[in-house]
């Protein structure tokens, strides 16, 4: 990146830094780096992926109570008050990114809720994607299969979302926890269009 940018990058980097525990913020900066090469292969603009990649977990430390404040301050569907922490800080994390960081850029505040959920193939833009999967695939991840996640992203980044969806479904599922109905669209709607 150019010293201009690093250096726009730098005012947002104290700010995250003052809301986020170190390790979640170490997160971030990954996050950051391993978005700007996915941007870098996929032509998206670096700026705004490092950006994004780098406020996309900004709310992720946040009480319940101001979770459920921002669904009423923003006016958003008052359904999503019965999710958590794992859906809130994208979806409704993207209003305090906004509203604290005065990040408005409606690309990167769309990135940073469907960070959370997935969205389907045509709902998701190239930024959206390379978030999604910087999130998923940052250097400091190693969960089994993380390789081939990474060389398939590589390859493909809708094959990387798919492969991602996949795994967390599959994950929950084990767990048996709940699943959020959006992730599922997302999933069909990458199945169909992959034609898996
Ligand atoms: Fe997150
Ligand atoms: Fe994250």
């Amino acid at each position: 990146m150019t010293a201009e940018n690093e250096q726009a990058l730098a005012v947002y980097k104290e700010k995250v830094a003052a809301h986020l525990s170190k390790h979640r913020y170490e997160h971030c900066l990954r996050v950051s780096d391993y978005a700007v090469k996915l941007a870098k292969q996929n032509g998206v603009d670096v700026k705004e992926a490092a950006l994004a990649g780098l406020v996309h977990d900004y709310a992720k430390e946040r009480s319940a109570a101001d979770f459920l404040e921002k669904i009423d301050q923003a006016k958003l569907p008052a359904s999503l008050k019965k999710w958590g922490n794992p859906i809130w800080h994208g979806v409704v994390g993207a209003e305090f990114v906004k509203d604290e960081l005065g990040i408005k850029d409606p690309a990167i505040l769309q990135a940073i809720r469907l960070h959370t959920t997935g969205g389907g193939h045509e709902e998701m833009t190239t930024l959206d994607k390379v978030i999604f999967m910087a999130d998923y695939l940052e250097t400091g991840r190693d969960f089994p299969g993380v390789e081939e996640a990474r060389s398939l992203t590589d390859q493909s980044l809708g094959q990387g979302v798919f492969y991602q969806l996949a795994h967390t479904l599959s994950y929950l599922a084990s767990k048996e926890q709940v699943i959020y109905p959006k992730t599922f669209d997302a999933y069909n709607d990458w199945a169909a269009y992959l034609q898996k």
